[in-house]
């Protein structure tokens, strides 16, 4: 074993089939957060996989909160939103995205921390791969289905995407939303569930 910083891993580039981290991620601030994703993304070989788990939050951290050390190594203070969480993970080069499970973690009150609202932070286990950035963004998979329920014996949108006749099918969030955009009566776009396992539509 080998031990390391985060932010300048002593690792070579593309050598490396799954990175994982745990409650690390959540600790950094953007600058750093930055970094860190750079360095795990350049050591992990093509369509190797980041593997994660942080907790986030989708109400505004005060500054107060944010910027105690104390609250931030506790995993409470760092949180960010999700959709920010992922965006940071897509900005650095990853392809495909995984939201693999969603799940309550803490109530931060204000009769105990320095908070005036009641805050409810949850924790994410997230699989970032590194697959080429497709030309028209990431594919980010948050558990959303789409289900065909015409009289056909299956439903093909020409794009990849072949649904048999009510038989769900994983898609990610983009192709959800261009299957939304077809207008069609026959097709159900389930929300997204958070507990992403494989299955996927790209
Ligand atoms: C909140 S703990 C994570 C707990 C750990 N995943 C576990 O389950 O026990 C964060 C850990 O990251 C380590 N850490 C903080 N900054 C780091 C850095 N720049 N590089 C590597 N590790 C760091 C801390 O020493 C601490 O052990």
């Amino acid at each position: 074993m080998e031990k390391g910083d985060a932010l300048d891993l002593p690792i070579a580039d593309a050598s490396v089939d799954v990175a994982a981290q745990n409650c690390l991620f959540n600790i950094f601030k953007t600058e750093e957060l930055q970094r860190a994703l750079e360095e795990m993304y350049r050591v992990l070989k093509p369509h190797g996989r980041l593997v994660m788990s942080d907790p986030i939050c989708e109400q505004p951290l005060n500054e107060t909160l944010r910027n105690d050390e104390r609250l931030r190594a506790l995993c409470l203070s760092g949180s960010l939103p999700l959709a920010t969480y992922l965006e940071m993970l897509t900005k650095v080069g990853f392809g495909t995205i995984e939201v693999r499970a969603r799940r309550p973690y803490r109530i931060l009150d204000p009769a105990h921390y320095p908070t005036t609202e009641t805050l409810y932070v949850e924790s994410v286990e997230v699989c970032a791969i590194k697959d080429p950035m497709p030309e028209d963004g990431p594919c980010i998979f948050t558990g959303k289905h789409a289900i065909y329920f015409g009289s056909e014996d299956f439903f093909d949108d020409k794009k990849g995407h072949v649904l048999l006749q009510n038989q769900p099918l994983a898609v990610c969030d983009k192709t959800a939303n261009a299957l939304v955009q077809l207008q069609r009566n026959d097709l159900y776009l389930s929300p997204a569930t958070f507990h992403y396992d494989g299955g996927g539509c790209c």
